[in-house]
């Protein structure tokens, strides 16, 4: 038996296709407290992208005094130029801009994909953008409407979707509502972030049922786990039984939000593969080669990685 093969059980009714979007070299990153050289973050990229993710999120445009590890976003970007990405274009791997300036940045280096990332409460909109709830709105208008002119791939994120560490419960009404209207901006597909990882799956299953009933579509969705309560891959599983087909999630667990100190690592791309393995589902990751390079990341980050796939496998 291939031990890095989980056998293979399809449930009826789930989907056949999955499209798993890597946040490692953003989302995983950018809560390090030791800076990681752009060299190391651009063999990361090459290396998700030989592993077969079919997006990998690699930086953000955001301010470098709000975010230090990600200051070097156009050395990154132009390091990975000069490199073999196995048939990936440079320009098609996502961006997270926040403001005008942010966009900017991305234009100049040509990025095609720009992500804008609101908040469904008011206190993480100001901790984290620096606005209120609805001054957000207000910063990411010009920011869509212009990147969507220029042709640009627009994805929202909101934050805080299942709880949040000041305010609390966060209603679903509440979540529905920031998330449509930035849909109605104009973004392509909506990212709807458990930042702080208190949600559980009967929990995500209302969630995705209230979007639904709003009239978003299934595909113009996505999932965004956070492990801090171990309860990153069930909710998974149960967004799945819904028929969400993209999920985000982070090589070896790496991640958390530095605007959120409640927020500890994302679903671990390698454990999300396994389970999506697991249910017949394909993704086209390369599992092995995946676990391998959470093995040598946690190797040049001095820990290991919390996954409980790659402390198996790796
Ligand atoms: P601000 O201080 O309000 O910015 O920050 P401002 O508009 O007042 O501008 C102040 C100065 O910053 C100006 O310079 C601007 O040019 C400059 P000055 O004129 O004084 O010399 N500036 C910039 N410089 C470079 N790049 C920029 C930029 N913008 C302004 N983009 C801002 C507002 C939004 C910029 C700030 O709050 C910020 O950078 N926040 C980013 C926080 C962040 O990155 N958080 C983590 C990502 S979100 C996340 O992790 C959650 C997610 O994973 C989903 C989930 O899990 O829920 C996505
Ligand atoms: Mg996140």
């Amino acid at each position: 038996m291939n031990r890095t093969t989980p056998s293979s059980y399809p449930v009826a009714g789930y989907p056949d296709r999955v499209t798993v979007y890597e946040v490692g070299p953003r989302d995983g990153l950018q809560n390090e407290a030791a800076l990681v050289p752009t060299e190391v973050k651009a063999e990361l990229v090459a290396r998700l992208l030989a592993a077969g993710l079919p997006v990998v999120e690699a930086t953000s445009f955001v301010h470098p005094r709000w975010v230090p590890q990600l200051a070097d976003a156009e050395d990154l970007l132009r390091t990975l130029d000069g490199m073999d990405l196995h048939h990936a274009d440079r320009r098609d791997l996502p961006v997270l801009v926040p403001n005008e300036r942010g966009l900017d940045r991305a234009l100049e280096l040509g990025c095609r994909h720009v992500a804008i990332f609101g908040s469904a409460t008011e206190t993480f909109a100001q901790r984290n953008l620096n606005r209120g709830l609805e001054d957000q709105f207000t910063m990411f208008e010009p920011v869509v409407a212009r990147a969507r002119q220029q042709g640009l791939d627009v994805r929202a994120y909101v934050s805080m979707c299942f709880g949040d560490p000041w305010e609390g419960a966060v209603p679903v009404e509440q979540v529905v509502r920031v998330g449509t209207r930035l849909l109605d901006l104009g973004a392509g597909q909506l990212s709807l972030g458990d930042t702080i990882g208190v949600g559980t799956a009967g929990h995500v299953r209302a969630l995705v049922r209230a979007f639904t009933e709003a009239g978003v579509p299934l595909d113009r969705l996505a999932l965004h786990f956070h492990d801090t309560y171990g309860q990153a891959l069930a909710n998974a599983e149960a967004a799945l039984g819904e028929g969400v087909t993209t999920f985000d999630a982070s090589a070896g667990g790496l991640g958390g939000c530095p605007y959120a100190h409640s927020a500890t690592g994302n679903l671990a791309t390698e454990d999300l593969v396994w389970m999506l393995h697991g249910l017949g589902i394909e993704t086209g990751v390369d599992l092995d080669a995946l676990v391998a390079t959470s093995t040598w990341l946690a190797g040049r980050l001095g820990r290991p990685s919390p996954s409980a796939v790659v402390r198996a496998l790796g």
